[in-house]
């Protein structure tokens, strides 16, 4: 299938067959999502593949059972937490010296990037980065941020958001489909992830082979011309 092809094919299905869902597409469709870009390729999504019965039975009642939970073979939350950056910095510094990166890459991964991804208690050290950037962008163009917390949440949000997408096309590519799903409950589904302070859920993704009547239509979209605007 080629790449129009699966963005085509993807709809959100929410009645599944009972066919099972192999290991191996699942499998080939995280390594495709984390291949997604990402913000300074910090990577700080994680995905939480749920294969316990009891773990996947409580995450559908989390997620209100809905029919895409109730009725999917496989379920995968992706996770978003700026914290993890730490988790990358030390491989990916290591990575940049293997391969002999300019000096200013290393400078930014060593140096920029904790500055970026860090607010500090109660936000003080975010509010000193927007002053700074505040002062500086009067003369010149500046990063607006992120420098506080929900800021920094909304970065890896949407890098984890990115990790997803691909995640569900590669799923279609193959012949599945998927349901993402934000309507869940969150601290119940945390609760069960056991996610730090500083996670966030972004989503919760149902899979399955598609039921008759998995959708409740043809797909619908406004018209390109009312959300492309030529400037
Ligand atoms: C962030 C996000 C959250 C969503 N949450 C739900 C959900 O909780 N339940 C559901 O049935 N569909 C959910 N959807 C699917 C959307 O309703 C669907 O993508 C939209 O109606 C367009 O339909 P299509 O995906 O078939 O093109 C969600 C989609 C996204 C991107």
């Amino acid at each position: 299938m080629d790449f129009f092809e699966a963005v085509r094919s993807r709809r959100s299905i929410r009645q599944y067959t009972n066919d099972p869902v192999p290991d191996a597409i699942i499998q080939k469709a995280l390594e495709a999502a984390v291949l997604a870009p990402n913000s300074s390729n910090t990577q700080t999504w994680d995905f939480y593949w749920v294969q316990s019965p009891e773990k996947k039975a409580k995450l559908v009642h989390a997620c209100l059972n809905q029919a895409a939970a109730r009725t999917c073979a496989q379920m995968v939350v992706v996770t978003a937490d700026p914290r993890n950056w730490r988790r990358s910095q030390k491989p990916m510094l290591a990575f940049l010296e293997q391969v002999k990166a300019p000096r200013i890459v290393k400078k930014y991964y060593k140096q920029l990037v904790p500055v970026a991804y860090t607010s500090g208690p109660l936000n003080i050290f975010g509010l000193m980065k927007w002053i700074v950037a505040f002062a500086i962008g009067i003369f010149q163009p500046m990063t607006r941020g992120p420098h506080f917390k929900g800021e920094i949440q909304a970065m890896a949000m949407k890098s984890a958001a990115l990790a997803a997408e691909n995640f569900v096309l590669a799923i279609a590519a193959q012949g599945y489909s998927t349901c993402m799903m934000e309507g869940f409950d969150e601290w119940r589904v945390r609760r069960l992830l056991k996610l730090r302070c500083s996670g966030r859920i972004a989503m919760v993704i149902a899979i399955g082979k598609e039921a008759e009547r998995g959708t409740w239509g043809p797909q619908f979209r406004i018209p390109l011309s009312e959300v492309v605007h030529i400037i």
